[in-house]
């Protein structure tokens, strides 16, 4: 039997390794104190370092943050400008209507920021009821270059999720956390503290730790309906 049909026996019964990976990664939101080994940290750098680029450009710059004090005030700085936020832009507290017309101009400028899911994680961290990192030991910052070829956006977010399935393979966990961009896009001081200037920007950052209990699992997921196109026919897959 051929090589390539060896493995297609064996992959129509079973998931691969990574597959399983992919499916039961969850972002975790409660983390152990103990901190994770810096070899673990360096292997996940590494796997991030080997994620594809457009024209192998790597337009990326990871910053690794270990001390809790840091952690801690990166966070304070970011709750800040979402109490900031809160108070200007929330117009769902009561007797505070006449903030819609703001709400609805930043909401217009930044429609991606301010998406309702984001809209309302703002006011949770403000009100302390969303952490940012979650308790996490480590935190990946991950600033984009902006000269990289054609999206380095979409570059630094292959590169996270090559970080964060290599993290899971290990068995630890990980957040995706956005809401950082706040404290580098709003203030100079964390750019100043960490030398970023242009070309980078803040992309995204990682939380990574042990996680508290087992969050691994299926999250349910939309059933997107893909075309396909084969043998001069269109089909709809699911
Ligand atoms: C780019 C990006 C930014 C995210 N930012 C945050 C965040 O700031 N805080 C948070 O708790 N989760 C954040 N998440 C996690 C998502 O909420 C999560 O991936 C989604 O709800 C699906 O759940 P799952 O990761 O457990 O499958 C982010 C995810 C991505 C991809």
């Amino acid at each position: 039997m051929a090589d390539h049909e060896k493995l297609i026996n064996q992959w129509q019964s079973e998931r691969t390794p990574t597959e399983d990976v992919i499916l039961k990664r969850r972002s975790v939101r409660m983390y152990k104190k103990e901190q994770i080994p810096e070899f673990m940290v360096k292997r996940i750098l590494e796997a991030g370092r080997f994620a594809p680029s457009a024209g192998n450009c790597q337009p990326w710059k990871f910053i690794v943050l270990r001390d809790p004090e840091v952690i801690q005030e990166l966070t304070d700085a970011t709750v800040k400008i979402c109490k900031l936020f809160k108070s200007l832009i929330d117009y769902r507290v009561p007797g505070k209507k006449w903030r819609l017309p703001l709400a609805k101009f930043n909401i217009r400028m930044k429609p991606n920021d301010l998406h309702p899911v984001p809209f309302g994680a703002v006011t949770f961290i403000a009100d302390g009821k969303l952490g940012l990192f979650h308790g996490a030991p480590t935190v990946i910052l991950i600033f984009k270059d902006v000269r990289g070829v054609s999206n380095p956006d979409l570059d630094c977010g292959i590169a996270g999720q090559n970080m964060v399935l290599a993290a899971h393979s290990m068995g630890l966990g990980t957040c995706w956390v956005g809401f950082a961009k706040l404290a580098f896009q709003y203030t100079g001081k964390w750019k100043k503290r960490f030398g970023i200037s242009y070309p980078y920007k803040y992309a995204a950052s990682l939380a990574v730790g042990w996680p508290v209990g087992e969050p691994d699992g299926m999250t349910p997921r939309q059933t997107h309906a893909v075309d396909w196109y084969e043998n001069g026919a269109k089909k709809v897959v699911y």
